[in-house]
């Protein structure tokens, strides 16, 4: 073999075997570059006889282009492969199942809160609000609990160091609405109040609904067939009521109304869900009304009560432990 097929071979064998761009650029740098053994071979033409150069300048011609020709076209080879490299390392499986961010839903507490205070603005309740963080006028006094009275006791407040606490029921809105709002008023108002209480049916943080009308001839009559009337709104059924005389100082009469609550074993026990009762001449003194012409009956809801008999809930708290798999049924 002359020394240019030697070369040429060699130069083949490199070319086929380089793994990469860089390396096949080295190959030909070395092969057809300025210092290259190609060139060199090339450069070399120029010192030999005639007859010689001509057979011998076509021999290297030949092979300087075959180089050329297999440099590129491994080149090529080299590059396709890098781009489907590349190509499946991005691959996205377009028939993979996808990831599911599962839909929210409101809280079934605030579903009760929004139908109970819808239910009352079709009989024409204004929405009304007022602090969780109340003062003793509000919470008690205006609603003639006087200081030390024993039905303070009723109410297991957490009391703030200097005098506020946190609000123990509703009732202190009607007071609020009351100081703004000349009669005839109907209100509505709906929010958390807190006691010291803790079981199956109480819990330290709680919902009511509370409710206030005032009107010149407004009398307990009213005020049952406005319960009654929402209780079936509310639970699009009747359901069997009591009536049961109780007291609360805001209200004379009082009365607690308890719902047949049908247990799992069949049983029936009743679950207190309000109070209410006829606004007391104090209250409605307390706030600037005229006990002498006005009336008025006012009602307290427990919200979560209702909601447990909606929904078939057997223990208050569970509406607390924000377990997805409770929440997840009401969404
Ligand atoms: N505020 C009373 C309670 O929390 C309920 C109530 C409201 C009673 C209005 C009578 C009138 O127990």
């Amino acid at each position: 073999m002359s020394e240019i097929e030697t070369l040429s071979a060699q130069a083949m064998a490199d070319i086929a075997a380089a793994a990469s761009p860089d390396a096949l650029e080295t190959l030909r740098v070395g092969l057809l570059g300025k210092q290259g053994s190609i060139t060199a071979q090339l450069k070399r033409l120029g010192t030999l006889p005639a007859e010689q150069r001509k057979v011998e300048g076509e021999a290297i011609n030949r092979a300087r282009d075959a180089i050329g020709q297999a440099l590129a076209e491994r080149k090529q080879v080299l590059e396709d492969a890098a781009l489907d490299a590349r190509l499946a390392g991005e691959a996205v499986d377009v028939t993979l199942a996808g990831r599911n961010d599962g839909r929210g839903g409101l809280h079934p507490i605030t579903r009760t809160l929004e139908r109970m205070t819808e239910i009352f603005a079709r009989l024409g309740y204004e929405l009304a609000d007022g602090p969780e963080i109340e003062d003793d006028w509000h919470n008690f006094e205006a609603l003639n609990f006087p200081p030390h009275h024993p039905a303070r006791a009723m109410h297991d407040t957490f009391y703030f160091g200097d005098g506020r606490l946190l609000r123990t029921h509703t009732s202190g809105v009607q007071v609020r609405y009351m100081a703004e709002h000349a009669p005839p008023l109907r209100m509505i108002a709906a929010g958390k109040v807190y006691r010291s209480d803790s079981d199956q049916t109480h819990s330290p943080m709680f919902h009511q609904v509370e409710g206030l009308l005032v009107d010149e001839h407004s009398t307990f009559a009213d005020l049952k067939g406005t319960l009654v009337e929402f209780v079936r709104a509310f639970f699009e059924r009747d359901f069997e009521m009591r009536f049961r005389p109780s007291y609360f100082p805001f209200v004379e009469p009082g009365a607690e109304v308890d719902i047949a609550w049908q247990q799992p074993d069949g049983s029936t026990r009743w679950l207190e869900v309000l109070g209410c009762g006829m606004v007391h001449p104090n209250v409605l003194k307390a706030s600037g009304i005229d006990p002498e012409r006005y009336t008025g009956f006012a009602f307290g809801m427990g919200v979560e009560r209702l909601a447990m008999l909606r929904y078939g809930v057997g223990d208050l708290r569970a509406f607390f432990d924000n377990d997805v798999r409770f929440l997840r049924q009401f969404a």
